[in-house]
């Protein structure tokens, strides 16, 4: 019998943006895909991509708070993959230093602190894709508008048949 491994996308997203690099990149590895209000037991996924959005050069409150709640005893040991959206993933956090690690950047390392309490190993592949800020749910954004773009979607699409190997 071969058994199949199992992996899920789950996103934390606001006004949709991060939503949409999350089913993009469920679709190129052949995952299910999630809110961060909905995970299942994730004791059954070998490899558990999760996503958040940037708020003030912060991870949302909301992918915080769903990373943090994650039950050790159900994801130690299993793989993890990160992405954001942010709407300026390479600037510096507060503007001003170029030196300054970048929102990407950052976040990442708030996320991989996070994460790598729970035993979760973390896969070096991780992705950062622009996302138009909106200052409401709704609307084109303020700036950065039509962010994600269809290739960034396209960029999404690889991405997650690129982590198929991770599978292996
Ligand atoms: C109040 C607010 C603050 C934000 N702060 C930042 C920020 O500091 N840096 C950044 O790159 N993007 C920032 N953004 C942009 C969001 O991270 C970006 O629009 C993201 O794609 C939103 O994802 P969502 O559509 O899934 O909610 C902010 C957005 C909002 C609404």
């Amino acid at each position: 019998m071969i058994i199949m491994k199992k992996s899920i996308v789950i996103y934390n997203s606001r006004g949709g943006n991060t939503k949409k690099v999350a089913i993009n990149i469920a679709e190129g590895l052949g995952a299910e895909v999630v809110s961060s209000r909905k995970i299942p037991d994730l004791q059954e996924y070998d490899l558990i991509v999760l996503g958040t959005w940037i708020i003030a050069g912060q991870l949302s409150p909301g992918g915080k708070k769903y990373f943090t709640d994650l039950e050790n005893s159900k994801v130690k040991g299993k793989k993890a993959v990160m992405f954001i959206s942010s709407s300026a993933p390479n600037d510096p956090p507060k503007g001003g230093n170029p030196d300054d690690p970048t929102i990407k950047d950052a976040a990442f390392e708030q996320m991989e602190n996070i994460l790598a309490e729970k035993g979760l190993e973390i896969a070096k592949e991780r992705l950062a894709i622009k996302g138009a800020f909106r200052i409401f749910r709704f609307g084109s954004g303020a700036f950065e508008k039509g962010h994600p773009t269809e290739e960034e979607l396209n960029e999404a699409k690889d991405f997650g048949a690129s982590l198929k190997k991770l599978l292996k």
